[in-house]
């Protein structure tokens, strides 16, 4: 029996990229996937090219396995009520929904407009929530009757919000939110059978062409395919006891990330005048934050 067989999947922004890979990854192990993308391109314009996602499609059932096309926006509420009923109605019922879909429109925040945050915001924030919410009302509905679902919610975060990546204000902020909304979402729907857990990928997309010249073995560890490996693992039911967590994959490796944490703390005071001497003393005993080059912040 194959790692997934039986178990239906979305994969949104399944066409290209990291997420074409997942879709492929999945249908491999014999999962059935509904491949969701939008089409365009990575700035988020353009929304009329399904082919990506056909083609994804058609490679699927080239190989014997099961698959359709959903074209709809993740970030539209209606749509991503659709995209669940569509695979419910379609194959029967859902188990893996991967957030996944996502667009870059960097800028310092000084340069940036209203536009590039909100849309980007809205692609990566609302895009997690809005399919999230729908399947979890099905694995609800499902609990509720007495098929108690051993599902999977698999977000996409970034090293961008993890490590704070300059130029990205609009994107960290959207990514930091689903780090966090992977956490509450982990918690609440525990009790119906759902984990949820997030990866900050990195690979070589059309999303970070052209970033650096990477060396063959370097381009090699930055293979979606790595991603998908493990996408595949975290989406059968071995990994059932899993979630809330953060993963960050690659070739290189799987890192758990290790989330904000109580540091030194002082005592608090109504009076501003005597509170310089008691935060500076507990800044020189509290970690730097993750992967900022010490002497790079203010602290004294
Ligand atoms: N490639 C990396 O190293 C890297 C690093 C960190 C995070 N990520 C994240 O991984 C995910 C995939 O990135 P990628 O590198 O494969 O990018 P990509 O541009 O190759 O693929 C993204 C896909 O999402 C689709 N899409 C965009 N907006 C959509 C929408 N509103 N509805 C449906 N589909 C939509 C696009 O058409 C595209 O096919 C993104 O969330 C990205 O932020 C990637």
């Amino acid at each position: 029996m194959s790692f997934l067989e039986g178990r239906v999947a979305i994969v949104t922004g399944g066409g290209r990229g990291v997420g074409r890979t997942y879709a492929l990854k999945l249908a491999e192990h014999g999962a059935k996937v509904v491949v969701n993308d939008l089409g365009g391109d990575a700035a988020g314009g353009g929304s009329d090219d399904l082919t990506p996602a056909q083609e994804v499609v058609n490679e699927i059932k080239a190989m014997g396995g099961e698959a359709v096309v959903n074209g709809g926006d993740v970030s539209s509420w209606d749509n991503a009520r659709e995209m669940v009923a569509q695979a419910v109605e379609t194959f029967g019922r859902l188990d893996i929904l991967i957030n996944n879909a996502g667009i870059l429109r960097d800028r310092m925040l000084v340069n940036m407009t209203e536009e590039e945050w909100d849309i980007v915001v809205k692609v990566h924030l609302k895009g997690t929530f809005a399919p999230t919410h729908h399947a979890a009302n099905y694995w609800r509905t499902e609990s509720k009757a007495g098929r108690q679902p051993d599902a999977r919610v698999i977000n996409t975060t970034s090293h961008s919000a993890l490590f704070a990546n300059i130029g990205q204000a609009n994107y960290a902020a959207a990514k930091g939110g689903i780090a966090s909304f992977s956490q509450v979402a982990a918690r609440e729907l525990q009790r119906i059978g759902v984990t949820v857990n997030a990866i900050a990928p990195r690979a070589e997309t059309r999303m970070t062409a052209g970033l650096r010249e990477w060396t063959p073995e370097q381009l090699e560890r930055r293979d979606p395919e790595w991603i998908a490996g493990f996408v595949a693992w975290l989406a059968s039911a071995e990994a059932s006891h899993v979630s809330g967590r953060v993963f960050e994959v690659w070739g290189y490796g799987i890192t758990v990330a290790e989330s904000w944490q109580h540091g030194p703390s002082c005592e608090a005071s109504k009076d501003p005048s005597v509170l310089g001497e008691r935060v500076s003393k507990i800044l020189k005993f509290a970690r730097g934050n993750a992967g900022i080059n010490p002497g790079e912040w203010l602290d004294p």
